[in-house]
């Protein structure tokens, strides 16, 4: 699909991942309208590009994501970039976080996509990019609960593409690993992580929104595309080797194999 001239939907665009897509994808030619919460970072992104059209609201709220919809009317894609994270053992996680986090992460890109994708359909076709993680495929301490969720998308993921693929609308997981953002401090409620010490590296933002374009105007995206490609073997071992299932030396040993072959 031609980026350009594409009326494209990108939620949480006030920073990190979704905030790159948006620039990518005006840059690209796209018609691009933004939402967040921050009304702040979105005059920000509007003043880097003023021909990013920007909606502020809160996500959690069904209220808002119908008027959202309502508003942007017809959009040739929808990119679900909108999210939140937890950081800590399971068993200490309250409740009302999880369904705050299930509600951001799974229910209202689902409510959008309901809401959005008839018209897609109607008009022939459209594209839908879902953010999940490597985390929609190892649930490992300490982010299990918020893991849970990307599983969630990837099987919603997984279903909307089998259901609306005859329709012409595809439907992408981008499961990045680690990326540069303000993810990490948000979801541990501290301060920024070092990640000098991430053990197998670091993307930007841009390298995720490069990612996310390449499944819009691919003519026919993969389903599911890691960034970096190949990350699902990293995450694997990672998964394995970090969530405390290796024993010491099996875990530095992944990791120096892991760096060498820079997987
Ligand atoms: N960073 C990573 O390492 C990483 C790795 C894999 C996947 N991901 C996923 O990538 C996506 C983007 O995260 P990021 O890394 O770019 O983090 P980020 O910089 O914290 O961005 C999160 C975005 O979600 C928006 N948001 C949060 N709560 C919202 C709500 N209630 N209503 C509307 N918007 C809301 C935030 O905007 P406002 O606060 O202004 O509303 C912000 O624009 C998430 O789904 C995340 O799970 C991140």
């Amino acid at each position: 699909m031609e980026i350009a001239g594409r009326r494209v939907l990108v939620t949480g665009a006030s920073s990190g991942i979704g905030r790159a897509c948006a620039l990518a994808l005006v840059r690209a030619g796209a018609e691009v309208v933004a939402t967040a919460r921050r009304a702040h970072l979105l005059d920000t992104l509007t003043r880097e590009h003023p021909g990013i059209r920007t909606i502020q609201g809160d996500l959690l709220d069904a209220s808002f994501r119908q008027t959202l919809c309502r508003t942007v009317g017809l959009v040739d894609v929808l990119v679900n970039a909108a999210g939140v994270g937890a950081v800590g053992p399971l068993l200490d996680l309250p409740l009302s976080s999880y369904q705050r986090m299930l509600e951001l992460n799974v229910v209202a890109p689902l409510d959008l996509v309901q809401r959005l994708a008839p018209a897609m359909l109607a008009a022939g076709g459209g594209r839908i990019i879902n953010v999940g993680s490597v985390g929609s495929y190892i649930a490992a301490p300490p982010t299990t609960a918020y893991a849970s969720t990307k599983f969630a998308l990837r099987g919603l993921t997984d279903g909307m593409r089998r259901e609306l693929r005859e329709g012409g609308v595809a439907v992408v997981l981008v499961a990045p690993r680690r990326v540069r953002t303000e993810w990490f401090e948000v979801a541990s409620g501290s301060g920024p992580l070092d990640d000098a010490a991430w053990p197998t590296g670091t993307s930007a933002p841009h390298e995720v929104a490069v990612a996310v374009m390449a499944c819009v105007s691919a003519e026919r995206p993969p389903w599911v595309r890691f960034v970096p490609a190949g990350a699902g073997l990293r995450a694997h071992l990672i998964g394995l080797g970090l969530g405390g299932q290796l024993p010491e030396p099996a875990r530095r040993l992944a990791q120096s194999v892991l760096r060498v072959a820079r997987l």
